[in-house]
């Protein structure tokens, strides 16, 4: 009983700092797209191009990033509703993969990321935009939580029946104590402050739901300051 009401406060308490990054990160892309869009209103015929381009581009990408936060709670009332939907057709899953290493490298020109696999093209009966999602997050938190000048790697293997993805950094990694929680909504680890890294701690919570509703699972391994290894297993048809 004194377990379940301080496990409630907890919550609670989470729920109080997630409204106040939550309305922190929204408000942090606006007041970019106001600014932007106040240098682009005043004598635009003055303005280079180049410059113009700059502007409406650092425009768009805050416009990105508030829809990809507003989608993620989106999902979020979603999966605490069971309205969580997939629509699984059959995806060749190592092009798959190593279109969103791509789309990664574009992105982040500067850093290295790897894709490995020894097996051949293999079929996976998924909900391609659901388990994209879950792959952009473990690619985007393995971006976010590891230093520019180190690697990421993605590796597909079979083992037991089922596949393998393993998206691996070498980054700050996990505080041990940590690990249990770290699926948990609204949940970030102590070692990841949120005035340095942005995120609501939702991503986790999101890709877990998304992977159990494929009758997958996800864990991670890690040691605090030595990198992160998140890997999916999904299984075959
Ligand atoms: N690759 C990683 N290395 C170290 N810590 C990680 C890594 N991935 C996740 N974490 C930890 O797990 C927490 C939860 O991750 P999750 O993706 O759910 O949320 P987030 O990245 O904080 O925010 P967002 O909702 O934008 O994804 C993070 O806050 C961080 O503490
Ligand atoms: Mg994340």
């Amino acid at each position: 009983m004194i377990r379940d009401i301080t496990a409630l406060q907890e919550l609670d308490r989470k729920k109080d700092e997630f409204l106040s990054v939550a309305s922190h990160e929204l408000r942090t892309p606006l007041t970019t797209i106001k600014g932007y869009t106040q240098l682009l209103t005043q004598g635009v015929e003055d303005l280079p191009a180049e410059d113009r381009a700059t502007y409406l581009n650092a425009v768009l990408s805050e416009i990105d990033r508030m829809m990809g936060l507003i989608t993620e709670l989106l999902d979020v009332s979603r999966i605490e509703t069971n309205r969580l939907q997939i629509e699984p057709q059959p995806i060749r899953w190592l092009e798959f993969l190593k279109r969103r290493a791509t789309a990664f490298r574009v992105q982040n020109p500067a850093r290295k990321i790897n894709f490995e696999a020894n097996l051949e093209e293999t079929m996976l009966v998924v909900d391609p935009d659901r388990m994209r999602q879950v792959i952009d997050n473990l690619l985007s938190n393995a971006i976010k939580y590891s230093p520019d000048s180190t690697e990421i790697l993605i590796r597909a293997a079979i083992h037991d029946g089922c596949m393998l993805t393993t998206v691996i950094d070498e980054g700050i990694g996990i505080p041990s104590d940590e690990i249990p929680r770290l699926f948990e909504r609204f949940h970030r680890a102590r070692n990841v402050s949120s005035r340095y890294y942005g995120g609501l701690g939702l991503g986790l919570y999101i890709a877990k739901a998304i992977v159990e509703a494929h009758s997958g699972t996800i864990w991670v391994q890690s040691v605090e300051g030595k990198g992160a290894t998140f890997t999916i297993r999904l299984p075959m048809p």
